[in-house]
């Protein structure tokens, strides 16, 4: 961030001319004294914002003495300022300088704001103007990467085509894919079908986004992602095995009680029949032996087997 102590005292002009340096060298040697003065960053007049916010541009400025006229613009295009002895009323709406002092507000940032603004001053009693550039860049955060999916049963086996988008970015960003390793190396197992990056004509920010194609015949591949800018995707699965538990829970659950509904019926049914075979007369099972060979056997085996249930 930019320090409002700006210029540091050593750039003063009226000591530098006289010690015979050059307007130009003292331009240099006042921008290296500044940028060591206002901050440590390498790149000390870089603004960054975000589209939506607010930005303050502290034009470094000597604090000990009153400007005439202080003008911040854009190129030549003037953005907001005052003079010490009369009003300016042009200014951009979505801005405001603080009284006497060489700070400027920008409200309701965009992504057209994004340049390289001027602060130039003046100050009384002196013919000198101090211009000090300031470079803004406003970017906008992706939307996090919606993922829409459709596989399809073919010839040659199930595959997908997997969709990742991202709204209002900026600047411009590819969609990337995050494929675990395993599978990268084979472009027969997945590859990028398309992807587009489209900027809207009224906030020049970028719709990006990505389809890819996946081969199933290796079966489920997890832990995918997608990112842009930054900003990543929920994790998923590409490839799962076809089921649909919401259209198939009312059948399973129709086949289950059916299936337990048989099941009590034919336990009731042994249940009787065991009753009844434990109860049941002699006469009946001596007619049943009979049937399948001689009297005789029937009896000893009906004796026996009697004899184990009663045990
Ligand atoms: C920007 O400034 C306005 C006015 O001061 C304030 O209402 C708004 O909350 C600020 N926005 C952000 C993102 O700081
Ligand atoms: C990208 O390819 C998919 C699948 O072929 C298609 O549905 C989609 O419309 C394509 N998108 C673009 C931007 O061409
Ligand atoms: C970008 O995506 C948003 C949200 O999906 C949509 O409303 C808008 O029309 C898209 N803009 C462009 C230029 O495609
Ligand atoms: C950005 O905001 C200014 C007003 O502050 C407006 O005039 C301009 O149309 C906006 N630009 C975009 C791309 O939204
Ligand atoms: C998918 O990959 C297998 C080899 O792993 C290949 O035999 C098959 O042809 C591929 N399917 C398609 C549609 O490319």
């Amino acid at each position: 961030m930019l320090a409002s102590s700006g210029v540091a005292p050593s750039c003063n002009v009226q000591s530098f001319l006289k010690r015979g340096l050059s307007p130009r060298l003292l331009a240099l040697v006042c921008t290296v004294a500044f940028a060591f003065s206002v901050t440590e960053s390498a790149d000390p007049l870089h603004i960054r914002a975000e589209a939506g916010g607010n930005v303050t541009f502290r034009c470094p400025a000597d604090e000990k003495r009153r400007p005439a006229f202080f003008y911040f613009q854009i190129g030549h295009i003037f953005v907001n300022g005052y003079y010490a002895s009369k009003n300016i009323n042009t200014s951009w709406e979505n801005t405001r300088v603080e009284p006497n002092r060489t700070h400027v507000h920008m409200y309701r940032l965009n992504i057209s704001h994004s340049g390289d603004y001027l602060c130039i001053i003046q100050y009384n009693g002196s013919n000198t103007i101090t211009e000090v550039p300031i470079k803004l860049t406003v970017t906008a955060p992706y939307s996090k990467p919606a993922v829409t999916t459709s596989c399809s049963e073919e010839n040659l086996g199930l595959s997908c085509f997997v969709t990742c988008a991202s709204h209002g970015g900026y600047p411009v960003s590819k969609m990337t894919w995050n494929i675990p390793v395993s599978r990268n190396a084979s472009s027969q197992m997945w590859r990028v079908v398309n992807s587009s990056e489209v900027p809207s004509p009224s906030t020049m920010m970028f719709n990006s986004s990505s389809t890819a194609y996946f081969n199933c015949s290796d079966g489920m591949l997890e832990y995918v992602s997608c990112s842009v800018g930054n900003v990543m995707s929920n994790l998923f699965s590409v490839c799962a095995p076809k089921v649909k538990p919401k259209s198939f829970t009312p059948v399973i659950i129709t086949a289950a009680c059916a299936l337990v509904v048989v099941v009590l019926i034919i336990v009731g049914l042994l249940l009787r029949r065991c009753k009844k075979r434990n109860t049941g007369d002699a006469a009946n099972e001596r007619r049943e032996w009979r049937v399948n060979g001689s009297e005789e056997e029937g009896v000893v085996l009906k004796e026996n087997k009697g004899g184990e249930e009663a045990a």
